[in-house]
């Protein structure tokens, strides 16, 4: 007698034994294929519905599991519970370049994101972050002519030079992330081996309800290390997906990384007479007016199982908060607090949330009911508030306390300026003060390729000045180099930025 699951077996998605994973069922061994093979269809219509779109940016990443641990007493300065010393968190952080699309090469010049998710006793907080400490941009109406500006142009479908730098010059502000990125930080040697940084400016707020603006800072401690221009672009022909292999293959083998957990706190009061904007995300605030204070440490110490279910679906939101953590009046996070869960809902779907990467550890009662793929439900609960069958509501009649005093009239206007703002101060200190000459002479060598594809000599002259504003000899520099069609020898750079 024939044997027909000499393999065990396998099932349909509706739990009945398949027929089979190898032959379609046929008129005889040449003949047409039949349409009640309902097992062979639901294999074909389940393929073409295996991809999800990709993230709109930050498509390329990965990422892993881990624990967030508090070993200070910050207690002053948040209740949160997630952040009170001795707290231990499962933590997922998902790592991703900003530009590239999913199949793109890990070791391209970009930012690269960082992005964390806590699974507090208090719902989920998330932070998320980049490697670098500002942003290219003040205003989040910019944001989606920026991406667009990195990806592609409509004709031709190829990345384009001329487009980028004539984005990045005719908005100045872009300035000290540019800087950033064509130095070392746009070129890490690994994930385990860059920084991640909050970036913005949120607000925490302790028991006693007083509150004060904070910055995350996760250094790392395997020590930054960063590419070459030339090793970037040999990794990224010879291994692709080096970063994502780098991290899963080091969590496999027990080399589990681990990054510091600081903050930078300022009095609440401080902020209107701080020498530069506090909630300019294009400024960082000088650690000798704010010093770092360590909070604990992050360990990634467990892989995901499955790369789809745990990361490609896993939905980061700066707008997903605890008590005792806020926004603040930086308007690319007010803008980002919307922009994440919209996008996941088109991504993912409506009930996204109730994914096991994405469901908080604590239990939901939310008033959000059905959607496509509701599995989560609250049986015959009542689906309205207030009601008088038992189900509970909110209905907080003060302010939140993570909120902030404002009065005044709607404009559409930049931020007011505080002593030392300016487009090119903070990004002109790094190249004079935190760079050493090795650092500045790769600096050069890597703008000056990068504007070797500029095709327009207007945007080519604005780039000139651009630099020049940054710095008068660096900026002369660069342009003696692009006009003399030579370029400097790259130096890789293995120092670490001031932040
Ligand atoms: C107004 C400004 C911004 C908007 C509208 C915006 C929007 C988005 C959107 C729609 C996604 C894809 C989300 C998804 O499909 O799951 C995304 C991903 C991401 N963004 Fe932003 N973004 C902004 C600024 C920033 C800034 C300033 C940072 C860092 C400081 C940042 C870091 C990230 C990271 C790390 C991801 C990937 C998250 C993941 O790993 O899933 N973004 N952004």
């Amino acid at each position: 007698m024939t044997e027909t699951r000499p393999h065990g077996g396998s099932t349909t998605a509706w739990g009945a034994p398949a027929p089979s994973d190898r032959n379609s069922l046929t008129v005889g061994s040449n003949g047409p294929l039949l349409l009640h093979d309902v097992h062979f269809l639901e294999q074909m219509a389940h393929f073409n519905r295996q991809n999800v779109p990709e993230r709109l940016p930050h498509a390329k990443g990965s990422g892993a599991f881990g624990e967030l641990t508090i070993t200070e007493d910050v207690s002053q300065f948040t209740k949160a519970a997630v952040f009170q010393k001795g707290a231990h968190t499962e933590s997922l952080l998902r790592f991703s370049t900003v530009a590239g699309e999913l199949g793109s090469p890990d070791t391209w010049r970009d930012v690269r994101g960082f992005a964390l998710k806590f699974y507090t006793s208090e719902g989920n907080l998330d932070i998320v972050g980049n490697n670098t400490p500002v942003f290219f941009l003040r205003d989040p109406m910019k944001f989606p002519h920026f991406i667009r500006s990195q990806r592609r142009l409509p004709d031709t479908g190829l990345r384009d030079a001329t487009m980028q730098w004539d984005f990045w010059t005719l908005n100045p502000e872009s300035a000290h992330q540019v800087t950033y990125l064509m130095g070392e930080r746009g070129l890490p040697r690994t994930w385990r081996h860059m920084n991640g940084y909050g970036s913005h400016t949120y607000m925490w707020v302790n028991a006693a309800g007083e509150k004060f603006w904070v910055k995350y800072h996760f250094h790392t401690q395997q020590g930054m290390e960063f590419f070459s221009d030339a090793e970037a672009e040999a990794m990224a022909g010879a291994d692709a997906d080096f970063h994502r292999r780098d991290l899963f293959d080091s969590i496999a083998k027990g080399d589990a990384p681990r990054w510091t957990f600081s903050v930078q706190v300022m009095p609440y009061e401080d902020a209107a007479s701080y020498r530069f904007n506090p909630f300019d995300l294009t400024k960082v605030w000088s650690h000798a007016d704010y010093p770092l204070i360590t909070v604990g440490e992050l360990i990634l110490n467990r892989n995901p199982e499955n790369h789809f279910a745990q990361i490609e679906q896993a939905a980061f939101s700066p707008g997903n908060m605890v008590p005792g953590v806020g926004l603040s009046p930086d308007k690319m996070l007010l803008g980002r607090s919307f922009a994440y869960n919209d996008a996941q809902r088109n991504r993912i779907g409506t009930n996204f949330m109730q994914l096991p990467v994405n469901r908080p550890k604590v239990p939901v009662d939310t008033y959000q009911v059905d959607g496509q793929m509701q599995f989560d439900h609250s049986g015959a609960k009542p689906v309205y508030a207030p009601n008088s069958f038992g189900r509970g509501w909110s209905d907080d009649a003060a302010a939140p306390e993570e909120t902030w005093a404002v009065d005044a009239e709607l404009v559409r206007a930049a931020y007011s300026l505080h002593a030392e703002d300016g487009d090119f101060n903070q990004p002109g200190t790094m190249v004079r003060e935190v760079w050493n000459d090795e650092q500045r002479a790769s600096f050069v060598s890597t703008v000056s390729g990068a504007l070797s594809g500029v095709q327009h000599d207007g945007v080519l002259g604005r780039a000139f000045e651009y630099w020049k504003s940054v710095d008068a000899e660096v900026g002369k520099r660069i342009e003696e180099t692009v006009r003399s069609g030579r370029d400097q020898t790259a130096v890789p750079g293995m120092g670490v930025d001031a932040d």
